[in-house]
């Protein structure tokens, strides 16, 4: 796990000769060069302002969306259809936890604290992937998270393993293997579902049928809308541009979805010889837009139930805190 201790003192403070800080356009150089050279940055290296911005923003975000996804499955660990469903939706929800943790500390090493980053998240300054703000109406659509939502992220996020700041890079290649699971979970209880009843067959597909747009639009406004992504690219944080993502997420599922026996909700896909790839109809940005910007059927729930989970777990920091606090006194009495 990266650095969960930056305020510890150095124990190196004070015994290094000081060195000459290199000049600014020097240090600049030197970070040009890692990037030609596909080299990862790591924490202690130099980096320009606007690359830590960029990040902090990026990864706080990740953190938020992978918490405040916990919510929409979290309604259902306790109406599971089984003790089997139970415990791997458990699973799931706990595992997304755990990568808003490993988030975090990955965002901590850019200097910015857990309190800060939690802090724009709880004023509703910071954002969170806009297809947690969508409600979960049936059993299905835990599968459709699963399947759907799941794996756009894996799409999102396998690139993300390359990224040139090191603790993002390492964190994702975990989170990764875990969303590979939480795909094939996903699927593999809609393969059930479709093979019940008329009824299960249909709430499958009406599941399909609300999550399919909000899905696509999770990999962001088109290319040509997304100025950032450019300076994204040469920095080597952002790999595919959205628009590519989107149509390898697009060609990867059509195949999925056949073999389910789910329609996708969309008249305008269909194969294109001449691309080797599937066209697909117009996402409707306004919606999109209107979710992000706090709008979305399930926006003010899932930051009220965030805000007020946060409040009930204060204890819990405040025991670990004098726990600590205890030990370490403790430890100094013995060296003493
Ligand atoms: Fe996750
Ligand atoms: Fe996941």
């Amino acid at each position: 796990m990266y650095t969960q201790a930056m305020d510890l003192p150095d124990p190196q403070a004070g015994t290094l000769q000081a060195v000459p800080a290199p000049a600014e356009s020097a240090l600049q150089q030197q970070f040009d060069g890692k990037m030609d050279a596909d080299r990862k940055i790591e924490p202690q290296d130099w980096m320009p302002d606007a690359y830590r911005k960029t990040l902090v923003r990026q990864i706080s975000q990740h953190a938020h969306s992978e918490i405040v996804g916990m919510q929409p499955e979290g309604n259902w660990i306790s109406r599971a259809p089984s003790l089997k469903r139970k415990a791997i939706l458990l699973a799931k929800v706990q595992d997304e936890g755990g990568h808003g943790l490993y988030l975090y500390s990955a965002g901590e090493t850019l200097g910015t604290s857990r309190d800060q980053m939690l802090e724009g998240l709880h004023s509703g300054k910071a954002k969170y992937s806009s297809i947690f703000n969508y409600p979960t109406l049936t059993w299905a659509d835990v599968g459709v998270i699963g399947w759907l939502v799941d794996g756009a992220a894996i799409m999102n996020q396998v690139p993300i393993c390359r990224c040139s700041y090191g603790p993002y890079a390492r964190a994702m290649i975990r989170i990764c293997k875990e969303e590979s699971f939480h795909q094939r979970q996903g699927f593999e209880s809609l393969m059930v579902q479709m093979g019940g009843t008329p009824a299960q067959r249909e709430m499958v597909q009406d599941a399909v049928n609300r999550w399919w747009w909000p899905v696509l639009a999770m990999f962001g406004p088109p290319d040509a809308d997304s100025p950032n992504s450019a300076q994204g690219m040469r920095w080597g944080i952002k790999r595919i541009s959205n628009d590519e993502l989107r149509q390898k997420f697009v060609d990867a599922t059509v195949p999925q979805a056949r073999i389910l026996g789910v329609t996708l909700p969309d008249p305008d896909l269909k194969w294109n010889e001449a691309r080797a790839q599937h066209d697909y109809g117009v996402i409707d940005w306004d919606d999109f837009w209107a979710v992000v910007n706090g709008n979305g059927p399930c926006n003010k729930e899932r930051l009220a139930t965030r805000v007020k989970a946060h409040e009930d777990g204060q204890w819990v920091r405040d025991a670990a805190l004098a726990h600590a606090a205890k030990q370490r006194a403790r430890a100094l009495k013995e060296a003493a």
